[in-house]
């Protein structure tokens, strides 16, 4: 590797974070939410630290459930937008895939296969996102038309909440309100809680967690709760100075000039870029650490470079690290400075970083 953007992945983070996920509800399960490349953090590898203590991995559609097969990992995987054409539905009866059903025709769709098919299905309501889900007047008849299918063996409640990363906003009440009413006089395995939910509200937590954000170290609050200061950053994102100039104040960096140094200024050019994932909105000011030291950014992040203000740091020069978020710089802390949440710095991470392994 010869340029030195990378991703650090300490799977031994991830595994901490997993475990004080089941701490927070020892009665819960939990099933490890790894859809979307695991968060950016690379699927196969993160299940397969995980295996030893998950029971089931979640991800977003078929194609990523497949990756986890390919990869060796045997639990069950929940495909949390369902299935998108009822052909899938085949597979996941081959490869022990757990589907979503978010609406009604999904049922028929259950029904048109053969009678033996032993299918676990997770009954979405909506409970109040209307993104996706069955109304809750119409849950239960929905619940009743699949436990009478010889085709369902098992059928788990689940919803989904809007503003648990608010914990003054009380939509989640109302959500866990409106759930627990459809379905009051159901006996089935309820399932509700996302990373905020399982950090910081309790009474959302049921029979099984759904883990994502929080297993890779992110808060999933703006400002952190007496759990969320617990998580260990499992991903930092690395690179090193490639070049370093003087310039003279008023002269400026970048494209589009919108950075002016108002003295004379050291710049450090960095190998990273939007063709990485980091985010072309970051703006002036956003914070990196240099060998451990903190500074931030000065011109407009361009596809393959960073620039840097390395004035106050006289012994950075060429080759020194650069932290962009992770151990040492919260990415929660960096997302605010980019418009954006944690979530999108991690995922968006391209295919370009390689991403290094500690703790296999
Ligand atoms: C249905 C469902 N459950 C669980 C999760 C995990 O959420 P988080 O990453 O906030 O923990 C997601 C993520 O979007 C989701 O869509």
């Amino acid at each position: 590797m010869s340029r030195q953007a990378r991703a650090l992945i300490n799977l031994d983070a991830i595994r901490a974070n997993y475990r004080l996920a089941r701490a927070q509800s020892p009665q819960s399960r939990a099933i490890a939410i790894v859809k979307a490349n695991a968060y950016g953090h690379g699927a196969a590898a993160v299940a397969r630290a995980l295996a030893p203590e998950v029971e089931a991995f979640g991800v977003a559609c078929i194609e990523e459930a497949i990756e986890l097969r390919e990869a060796g990992i045997e639990q069950p995987v929940l495909l949390l937008e369902g299935v998108f054409e009822a052909q899938e539905l085949v597979q996941c009866i081959a490869l022990n895939f757990w589907t979503a059903l978010h609406s009604e025709f999904q049922i028929d769709q259950i029904a048109a296969l053969p009678e033996n098919a032993a299918l676990t299905v997770w009954l979405k309501m909506d409970s109040g996102m209307h993104r996706l889900g069955i109304a809750p007047n119409n849950y239960r008849a929905a619940y009743d038309r699949l436990t009478a299918l010889p085709q369902v063996k098992e059928v788990v409640l689940m919803s989904h909440f809007a503003c648990a990363d608010e914990l003054d906003n009380d939509t989640t009440v109302r959500q866990i309100e409106a759930f627990r009413k459809a379905a009051a006089d159901i006996e089935a395995p309820v399932s509700l809680s996302n990373s905020p939910a399982t950090l910081g509200w309790p009474e959302a937590h049921q029979d099984i967690l759904r883990p994502g954000l929080m297993l890779y170290g992110a808060s999933p609050y703006v400002c952190d709760n007496a759990e969320s200061v617990r998580l260990q950053p499992a991903m930092s994102l690395l690179s090193e100075v490639i070049a370093v100039r003087e310039i003279e104040a008023d002269e400026s960096v970048g494209y589009a000039a919108t950075w002016t140094a108002e003295k004379t200024s050291r710049i450090g050019t960095v190998a990273m870029g939007y063709g990485d994932g980091y985010p072309r909105h970051a703006r002036n000011g956003t914070p990196v650490l240099v060998d451990g030291h903190r500074t931030c950014i000065a011109g407009r992040v361009s596809m393959d470079m960073i620039t840097i203000d390395l004035t106050d740091l006289p012994n950075a020069g060429v080759g020194s690290t650069v932290e962009f978020f992770g151990e040492s710089l919260s990415v929660n802390e960096v997302a605010g400075y980019a418009d954006t949440i944690p979530y999108t710095l991690m995922t968006c991470l391209t295919g370009r970083i390689p991403r290094i392994y500690s703790g296999e």
